[in-house]
């Protein structure tokens, strides 16, 4: 992409409203716009990270054997009653009446819509187990919107949805869904923990948040340091096997929310080892029985012909929040280091001196030869000077930076500048290429 054509409204000034840094970044670097309280518009930029971590999302729930499907945004009103939680959700839910004077309402999450579409589609225990989710737009009208994408009124969720016969099933939908969500945040270059929590107005008796340590962070949580070093992607994962082992390990240390914490357990860990920190909580899995279940009817024909109720779990990542948090936990004085897996672009191409034929051709045949390879670029053409665009690059944070010069074309050698580290290098442009589409 040129950057000359793209949607892309940097900000030279830090705006006032945004008290967290990853809500600066993104207004600074034009990713989002608002549009009001809580309420965002995903410009060019910031849609592309968004879209990658969806897809990173997406990709580990397939992986999972999880089934995409997607559900509507607007719901009636009707199956909330039937679970009680109409009442119950309170002013966070935006009611909504159409033309026939029928109550609906904008889903702040899906359970009742879930549990519906499986009453009428599943009959018998052959059927189950079952694992499904969306990525959709979620509404909750917060009291206090704030943070930018973090805490949103609007916000785009992925919730996935377990129906198994029995405890034990209904504890391995769980278990895969642990597994897969520490895959899916370590892929996106973030250490989340999963965490004992509370299950809040979602009810039932096992949950886990997976929470990213961070300074900005909602949350107060409690952990043993070691939980930092957990190699994920190591492990070779079957989800077909039990995967009991792998989570007890998993969370063999002490790690819980504020509203779980055990003083005295924690108490117990070496003192060097004990982390007290802020957190961010990035995803949270749910196993609770058969609270939807039961009032509205899941029922389907056991083995021996007598009625199951259906064991249930949900499981939510924040995909919008993401955006922030990888921010939060990824950026310096200069403006975001996005990891490679999320970057909006992989490669910013910088046009040191515009209008210099040499350098306007340099530019423009390795613009070409990354193109054809299929390497994302963003390639700073603009009038700019030559300091505003080295500003951009770092704000934008793309991992790699190319810059051409009049000196550089003139000695034969592009300088190539590593994002994260600040490592500069000079390649011939054949090489440049090479490296680059390596
Ligand atoms: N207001 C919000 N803005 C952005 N993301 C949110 C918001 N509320 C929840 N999320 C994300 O969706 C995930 C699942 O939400 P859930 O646990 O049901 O909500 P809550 O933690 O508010 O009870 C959370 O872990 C979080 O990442
Ligand atoms: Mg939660």
């Amino acid at each position: 992409m040129r950057l000359s054509r793209l949607l892309l409204p940097i900000l030279k000034e830090t705006p006032a409203e945004a008290q967290i840094v990853s809500h600066q970044l993104m207004l600074r670097a034009g990713m989002v716009r608002q549009s009001s309280a809580g309420i965002y518009s995903w410009l060019p930029l910031g849609h592309r990270v968004l879209r990658k971590i969806e897809a990173i999302v997406r990709e580990e729930q397939d992986r999972a054997g999880c089934q995409e499907l997607l559900m509507p945004t607007i719901q009636p009103a009707e199956l909330w009653r039937e679970s009680g939680r109409y009442d119950d959700y309170g002013k966070e839910m935006l009611r909504i009446r159409d033309r026939h004077e029928r109550d609906m309402l904008y889903g702040p999450t899906n359970e009742e819509l879930i549990t519906d579409i499986v009453r009428s589609s599943v009959k018998s225990y052959r059927d189950v187990p079952k694992l499904l989710y969306h990525i959709q737009w979620k509404f909750r009208d917060e009291v206090r919107p704030r943070f930018g994408v973090m805490r949103g009124r609007e916000f785009l969720m992925k919730d996935s949805y377990s129906f198994d016969l029995d405890y034990a099933s209904a504890r391995h939908a769980y278990n895969k869904m642990f597994v897969c969500y520490l895959r899916t945040f370590a892929r996106m270059g973030l250490k989340a923990i999963p965490m004992q929590a509370d299950t809040g107005p979602i009810g039932g008796d096992l949950s886990h948040e997976f929470i990213i340590l961070a300074p900005t962070g909602e949350s107060q949580v409690y952990c043993h340091r070691d939980l930092l070093d957990l190699d994920i992607m190591k492990e070779a994962i079957d989800y077909d096997r039990d995967l009991q082992p792998l989570v007890d390990r998993w969370t063999a240390s002490y790690a819980a929310t504020d509203e779980k914490h055990d003083p005295a357990r924690f108490a117990g860990i070496p003192a060097d080892k004990q982390v007290t920190a802020r957190g961010i909580e990035v995803g949270h899995i749910f196993y609770f029985g058969t609270k939807y279940s039961r009032p509205m009817g899941a029922v389907v024909a056991g083995a021996n012909g007598e009625p199951v109720t259906l064991e249930m779990g949900s499981y939510g990542i924040g995909v919008s929040r993401l955006v922030g948090a990888i921010i939060e936990a990824s950026h310096d004085q200069h403006g975001i280091i996005w990891p490679d897996s999320v970057a909006p672009y992989r490669v910013a191409l910088l046009n040191l001196k515009r209008g210099d034929t040499a350098v306007d051709k340099a530019c423009d045949d390795l613009y070409a030869s990354l193109q054809l390879a299929g390497i994302e670029v963003l390639y700073d053409d603009s009038e700019e000077r030559a300091g505003a665009k080295f500003a951009a690059a770092d704000l934008i944070g793309a991992p790699i930076q190319v810059m051409i010069g009049p000196r550089g074309v003139k000695s034969g050698v592009i300088e190539l500048k590593i994002r994260a580290t600040g490592k500069r290098f000079d390649l011939s442009p054949e090489a440049a290429v090479a490296y680059l589409t390596a």
